[in-house]
């Protein structure tokens, strides 16, 4: 009776370690492999409207599709996903809420390292209406953007998908 007892519980010691590692052990080097090797998922009109949802006012009933037509001016220099390279501009991932001229590897105007800013919606309002006269020389040469629905647009879209947290 002893032996086969024994032989029981150490079957059942293994299922459940095999068990156990199958759920735990398993599933984090393939997200690892997976986060390595791809490109981050786009977000789906889906994440993009829950994520709009979140955002102050006026910006989460801003025309996020115009915003993003409008946006399109923006990334001919900028990148907005995580981990996106710099290009003319500073990659703008998690750029609210952050300090001015703060992103790791982009060389700078010396005026924006010294405005002392931080970024908030109102600040990138001001900036992209005519950002030589927000900050006189500034690397920025953008025009800058007249119409005040279209940055409002613009700057939800960029709040959506540089990850603005309220
Ligand atoms: C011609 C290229 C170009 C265009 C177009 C452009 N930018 Fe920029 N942007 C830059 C450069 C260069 C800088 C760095 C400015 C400096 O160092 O003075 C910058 C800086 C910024 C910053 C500050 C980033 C930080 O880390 O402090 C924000 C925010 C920004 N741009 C938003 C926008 C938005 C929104 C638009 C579209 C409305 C836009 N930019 C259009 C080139 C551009």
């Amino acid at each position: 009776m002893r032996h086969p007892g024994l032989t029981l519980t150490a079957l059942a010691l293994t299922a459940a370690a095999l068990s156990g590692c199958n759920k735990s052990a398993s599933p984090p080097p393939a997200a690892d492999q997976s986060a390595s090797t791809a490109a981050p998922t786009p977000m789906s009109d889906a994440d993009k409207a829950k994520a709009q949802a979140a955002l102050p006012a006026p910006y989460n009933t801003a025309d996020l599709s115009n915003g993003e037509s409008k946006f399109a001016l923006c990334s001919t220099c900028h990148t907005v996903v995580q981990g996106g390279p710099n290009m003319t501009g500073p990659n703008l991932h998690g750029v609210f809420g952050r300090k001015a001229a703060a992103s790791p590897d982009f060389k700078y105007s010396d005026v924006l390292k010294a405005s002392g800013w931080t970024w908030d919606a109102a600040r990138v309002d001001t900036w992209i209406t005519d950002p030589k006269a927000a900050l006189p020389g500034t690397k920025m040469t953008f025009a800058g953007m007249k119409d005040p629905k279209d940055r409002t647009d613009a700057i939800a879209y960029l709040m959506v998908m540089t990850g603005f947290k309220p």
